[in-house]
């Protein structure tokens, strides 16, 4: 049916903002092209665990952001914003709730999709590099966990982090260096706390921000795997299948010889 004049006065509207960013920027190309991609047929939920801790991430980003309106690095006020943000903040106590607990759900969750990677082989040739970021991910990530938990500055707090920082301590070479950088001092003191709270909501944050888009690139120009037990994989020799049988797989060689 042909296209009313209205409605394609309508479709021109809606695509203007969209034709003068790409215009000016390329920008439209660029989400085309990272969104609207080809993705195994036999893919499954196991392959959304990357989203997924991208999701635990970003509510831990947002979360954060709340908590440090009212946060208070400092050793004489830490410990009473805490309690300030629990008990009198509308929804603090929520908000620190949902920080603490998603920063497991977080680990757990990047433990579960480098078990996915791991387990149907998707570290190998050519995702080597991709498989290093994400190890670099969870590094950081757990470093997320070490500089929070000081944050509450009660006595849990401060004596888990003395124990990390001690087992940091018997580090060989680099050992005592990096407690004393760690402590900002020869003891965990008032300096600690700001250093832990800058690395905590500043350092790792943009560093993990700018490996997630490092290896969000590497996914989109690599692919996603095929599971192991794909039929239809590139490169994989083919066993007859139902599929196979009942017509419902094009072999093309023969299609060819026809
Ligand atoms: C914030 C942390 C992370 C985010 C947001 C993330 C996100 C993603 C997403 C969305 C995918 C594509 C779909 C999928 O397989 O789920 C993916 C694939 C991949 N991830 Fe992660 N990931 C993270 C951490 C890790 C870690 C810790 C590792 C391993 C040490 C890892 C290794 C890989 C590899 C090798 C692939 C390619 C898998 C394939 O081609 O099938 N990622 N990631």
């Amino acid at each position: 049916m042909a296209k009313t004049a209205r409605r394609k006065q309508l479709e021109s509207a809606a695509l203007y903002p969209l034709d003068w960013t790409e215009e000016r920027s390329g920008l439209v190309g660029y989400t085309k092209w990272f969104l609207f991609r080809r993705v195994p047929h036999d893919i499954s939920w196991a392959q959304t665990l990357g989203a997924a801790a991208l999701t635990a991430f970003i509510v831990q980003v947002l979360t954060g952001v709340v908590l440090a309106m009212y946060y208070k690095p400092d050793p004489d006020a830490a410990y009473a914003s805490v309690v300030n943000i629990t008990e009198n903040v509308t929804l603090g106590w929520l908000v620190r709730g949902m920080h603490k607990w998603g920063a497991s759900v977080f680990i757990i969750l990047l433990f579960f999709h480098m078990a996915r990677v791991f387990l149907f082989g998707a570290y190998k040739y050519p995702r080597e590099l991709n498989w290093i970021v994400g190890v670099l991910i969870l590094v950081a990530g757990m470093a997320e966990g070490f500089t929070g938990y000081l944050l509450p500055w009660d006595n849990t707090a401060y004596w888990a982090t003395a124990v990390g920082i001690n087992i940091n301590a018997t580090g060989p070479i680099v050992g005592p260096f990096l407690a004393q950088f760690l402590q900002g001092g020869l003891n965990i003191g008032t300096d600690t706390l700001p250093k832990f709270y800058a690395i905590h909501m500043l350092v790792l944050p943009g560093a993990i921000f700018a490996l997630i888009g490092l290896h969000l690139y590497l996914v989109v120009r690599l692919g996603v795997t095929s599971p192991p037990w794909s039929q239809t994989a590139a490169g994989r020799e083919r066993h007859e299948s139902a599929g196979d049988r009942e017509g419902l797989i094009r072999d093309p060689s023969a299609e060819a010889e026809a």
